[in-house]
């Protein structure tokens, strides 16, 4: 085969960012579904979406939605007993994971490797790839063990990102909450969406000393 040939053969990544959602078991499910319905107004993001089986449960109890409802709202979705989905292996391009709400559960397994179900397997895979990996963790308090586990993820590469809100912005209700939340996620994903109120940026929350 001559040179053209072989260019000819290797295929041209696409420009689209993947991004995969886990959701787990930790209360917060409205972190994931958000996170989804913002992707899905997004331009050039192909969403991929794992729920986990304890995800299924606390969706059902926290959403006026279903499991359904939400996977309508990704590209792809994987079951969590399949670890031999594309998003398990490194050779799948994928930009970055954001698993919202994140247990405890699931976190200590990340941080010691125990990759069992696809969420938890995929998450390792990110980490040994060295791309990005957001850990929304929602348990409070937390015991020495929790913050021994948090500390182990960061030292990897994680990035540890409890939901907790902010108010600079004057929310007046909890979607406004979730909406903040979920944009400086999807910030850390490298999908910069103006959802919410951003200090100091046109339209946003005026910048304290700025005149
Ligand atoms: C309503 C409800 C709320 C829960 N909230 C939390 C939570 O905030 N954080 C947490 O770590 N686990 C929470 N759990 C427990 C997890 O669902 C449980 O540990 C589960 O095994 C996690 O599995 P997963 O990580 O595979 O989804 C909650 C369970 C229920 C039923």
């Amino acid at each position: 085969m001559d040179n053209d040939g072989a260019a000819a053969q290797i295929r041209q990544m696409s420009e689209t960012k993947r991004i995969l959602i886990g959701i787990t078991g930790a209360s917060g499910a409205v972190f994931g579904l958000r996170l989804l319905e913002m992707l899905d107004a997004a331009a050039d993001v192909e969403t991929h979406l794992v729920i986990s089986k304890a995800g299924r449960l606390t969706l059902s109890a926290e959403l006026d939605r279903d499991a359904a409802a939400l996977e309508a709202l990704a590209d792809v979705v994987h079951l969590a007993g399949n670890v031999g989905a594309p998003v398990s292996s490194g050779s799948f391009r994928l930009d970055a994971m954001i698993v919202a709400p994140c247990s405890v559960k699931t976190a200590s397994n990340v941080a010691y490797g125990n990759t069992g179900d696809l969420i938890t397997r995929a998450a390792d895979v990110m980490l040994k790839e060295r791309r990005t990996l957001v850990l929304a963790v929602r348990e409070t308090p937390l015991h020495a063990g929790h913050l021994e586990t948090l500390t182990k993820l960061a030292g990897l590469g994680a990035v540890i990102f409890p939901p907790v809100p902010a108010f600079y912005q004057k929310p007046q209700a909890i979607q406004e909450i979730v909406d903040h939340t979920c944009m400086r996620l999807l910030d850390q994903a490298g999908v910069h969406l103006d959802a919410a109120p951003r200090w100091g940026e046109a339209g946003g929350v005026k910048a304290i000393g700025d005149g």
